[in-house]
C-alpha cells in the first residue's frame, strides 16, 4: 500500500483498517448464524442431537462472544483508526504495531471460537475466556491503546475531535475493567478461579458487565455517531458545547450503574439503590447524544429519503434512544421484580444490539469501505437499501416477540390463587412461549439475510481492486 513518493511518505495507513472492515462483516455472519441457531434451539431444544459442544449453554457464550467482541470490536478498531488519521490530518502511529492488533485480535476471536465450544469458561458473563487469552487481550489492547493514543499525540490539528474522546475513553475503560474483572489464579493451563469471591466477585462481574455495555457497545459507537453522521449528511454537529457535555456526563453516570444487575440479591440494599439512582440520570446524557445526533441532520432531512446509509445511522439513534429509555425503567426496583429472568431482558438487549450497535456498524461500514477502496459508493444501493428494511423489519420482530414474551411470563410467575398457590407452573409459561421463541428466530433470520446482503454487496464493491494511497487534505474522506 506504501510507495516511496514523498506524498506516500505522509499518506494514511489505511492496510489495518481496512483488514478490520472485511472481517466484521465475516464476523458478523458468523457471530449472527450462531445467535441464529440458539434462537432455534430455544424453539427446538433437541436441534444439535445432544453433542456437547454444540449445546446451548457452549453455543449462547459463542454467540455473545462473536457478536460483541469480534464483530463489534473489528467494527470499533476499523473506525477508531480510520477517525482518529481523518481528524488529526496524520498517519497511524506505529503501522506494525496497529498490524500487531489486527493480527492479535484475530488470534483471540479464533481461540475464544475453539475453546467455548469445548466448555472452556471462567462461567463470567461477557468475561468467560480462560487466562491465558485473557492475557493476549490484555497485550493487544495495551498496544491498541499505544497506536491510538500515539496517533492522537503526532496529530497535525490543535483540537481532538470530540469522537477521538468517545473512542479514547472506551479504550481506557475497557482496559481497566478488563484488567480488574479478569484477576484470576490459575490452577492449570485451561482453569483459573476469581480472585474476588462471594458478592464481592458478582459486584466486580457487574460492574464489568454493565460498563462493558456502557464503554464497549456504547462509548466506542457513539465516536463512530459523532464522526459518520455529520460526514454522511455533510452537516457539522448539531452541537457541539452539547457533545462535550454529553460526553462527560456519559463517562461519570456509567461507573456507577452496575448494581441493577444485581436487585434484590445479597448485595447491601443501598448499593442496589444507588445502582439504580444512576441508572436513572443515566437516561438524560443517553438521549442528550440522541438528540444531538439526530438534530445534526436539520436543514437536510431531506437526505434521508434517498441516502439508505443515512438511514442506517439515523435509525440505530432512535433504537438507541428506546434502548436508553427501556434501560432506567427496567432499574427500578419493582420494574424489575417483573423483568428480570425474563425475556424481557433478551428484548432489551437485543434493542440496544441489533438496533444501535449493529445498525450504527453497518451505516459507518457502508459509508467507509467505498471511500477506504477510493471509490465513490458502494455496488449496489438498493442492496443497501434491501439490507437496511429487512434489518429493520427482524429487529421489530425480534424485539416486539420477547417483550411481550416478557410481561408474559413475568405475570405467570407472580400469579397467585388467593391460598398464596401458584396459578401456572413454570412449564405452563415455556409453553406460552414457543410461538413467540418462533417470531423471534424468524426475526434472527431477516437480520442474518440483510447481513448476507452486506457480504455480496462489500465483496462486489471491493473485488479486483487496488487500494488507493490516500493523503491528508483539510477535506479528506
Ligand atoms: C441474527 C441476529 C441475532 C440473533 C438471532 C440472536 C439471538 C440470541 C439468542 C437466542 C440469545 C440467548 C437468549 C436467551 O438467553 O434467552 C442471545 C443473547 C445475546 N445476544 Fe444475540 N442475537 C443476534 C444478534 C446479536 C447482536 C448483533 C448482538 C450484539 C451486538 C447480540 C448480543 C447478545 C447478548 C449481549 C446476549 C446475552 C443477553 C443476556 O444475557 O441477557 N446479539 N442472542
Ligand atoms: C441508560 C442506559 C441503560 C440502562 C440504565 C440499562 C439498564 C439495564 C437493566 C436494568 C438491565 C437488566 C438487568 C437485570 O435485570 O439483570 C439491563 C440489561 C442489559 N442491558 Fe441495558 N441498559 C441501558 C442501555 C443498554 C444498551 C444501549 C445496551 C446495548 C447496546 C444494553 C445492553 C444490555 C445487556 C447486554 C443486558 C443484559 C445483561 C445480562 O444480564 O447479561 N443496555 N440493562
Amino acid at each position: 500500500m506504501r510507495s516511496n513518493t514523498p506524498a506516500a511518505a505522509a499518506a494514511y495507513e489505511d492496510g489495518p483498517i481496512r483488514a478490520f472492515a472485511l472481517m466484521a462483516v465475516v464476523w458478523g455472519i458468523v457471530g449472527m448464524l450462531v445467535g441464529v441457531v440458539s434462537a432455534a434451539q430455544l424453539a427446538f431444544p433437541d436441534l444439535t442431537a445432544g453433542i456437547p459442544w454444540l449445546s446451548y449453554g457452549r453455543l449462547r457464550p459463542l454467540h455473545t462472544n462473536a457478536v460483541i467482541f469480534a464483530f463489534g470490536g473489528c467494527v470499533l478498531f476499523a473506525t477508531s483508526y480510520h477517525v482518529v488519521q481523518r481528524t488529526g490530518l496524520t498517519r497511524l502511529f506505529l503501522p506494525k504495531l496497529a498490524w500487531f492488533t489486527f493480527w492479535g485480535w484475530q488470534l483471540v476471536i479464533l481461540l475464544a471460537a475453539v475453546t467455548l465450544p469445548l466448555g472452556i469458561t471462567q462461567g463470567k458473563e461477557y468475561a468467560e475466556l480462560e487466562w491465558p487469552i485473557d492475557l493476549l487481550i490484555a497485550v493487544v489492547w495495551v498496544a491498541y491503546a499505544v497506536v491510538f493514543f500515539g496517533t492522537v499525540g503526532i496529530r497535525k490539528v490543535k483540537h481532538i475531535y470530540v469522537a477521538n474522546w468517545f473512542f479514547g475513553a472506551f479504550i481506557i475503560a475497557v482496559a481497566l475493567l478488563h484488567i480488574v474483572n479478569s484477576a484470576a489464579v490459575p490452577v492449570g493451563l485451561w482453569k483459573s478461579y476469581s480472585a474476588y469471591a462471594g458478592v464481592q466477585d458478582a459486584m466486580v462481574q457487574w460492574w464489568y458487565g454493565h460498563n462493558a455495555v456502557g464503554f464497549f457497545l456504547t462509548a466506542g459507537f457513539l465516536g463512530i455517531m459523532y464522526y459518520y453522521i455529520p460526514k454522511q449528511a455533510e452537516r457539522p454537529v448539531y452541537s457541539y458545547r452539547l457533545s462535550i457535555v454529553h460526553f462527560w456526563a456519559l463517562i461519570f453516570t456509567y461507573m456507577w450503574a452496575g448494581p441493577h444487575h444485581l436487585h434484590y440479591t445479597a448485595l447491601p440494599d443501598w448499593a442496589q439503590s444507588l445502582g439504580m439512582v444512576f441508572s436513572l440520570v443515566l437516561l438524560a446524557p443517553s438521549w442528550g447524544g440522541m438528540i444531538n445526533g439526530i438534530m445534526t441532520l436539520s436543514g437536510a432531512w431531506h437526505k434521508l429519503r434517498d441516502d439508505p446509509v443515512l438511514k442506517f445511522l439515523i435509525v440505530s439513534l432512535s433504537f438507541y434512544g428506546m434502548s436508553t429509555f427501556e434501560g432506567p425503567m427496567m432499574s427500578i426496583k419493582t420494574v424489575n421484580a417483573l423483568s428480570h429472568y425474563t425475556d424481557w431482558t433478551i428484548g432489551h438487549v437485543h434493542s440496544g444490539a441489533l438496533g444501535w450497535v449493529g445498525l450504527v456498524s453497518m451505516g459507518a461500514l457502508y459509508a467507509m469501505i467505498p471511500r477506504l477502496w477510493g471509490l465513490p459508493g458502494m455496488h449496489s444501493k438498493r442492496a443497501i437499501e434491501l439490507h437496511f428494511w429487512i434489518a429493520t423489519l427482524g429487529i421489530v420482530l425480534y424485539i416486539a416477540a420477547m417483550w411481550i414474551a416478557g410481561v408474559m411470563q413475568g405475570l405467570m410467575w407472580r400469579a397467585t390463587h388467593a391460598d398464596g398457590t401458584l396459578v401456572y407452573s413454570f412449564v405452563e409459561s415455556v409453553k406460552a412461549t414457543y410461538p413467540y421463541y418462533l417470531i423471534r428466530l424468524l426475526g434472527g433470520l431477516l437480520y442474518l439475510g440483510g447481513m448476507g446482503v452486506m457480504a455480496w454487496n462489500v465483496w462486489m464493491t471491493v473485488r479486483g481492486r487496488q487500494a488507493p494511497v490516500m493523503v491528508p487534505k483539510l477535506a479528506a474522506a
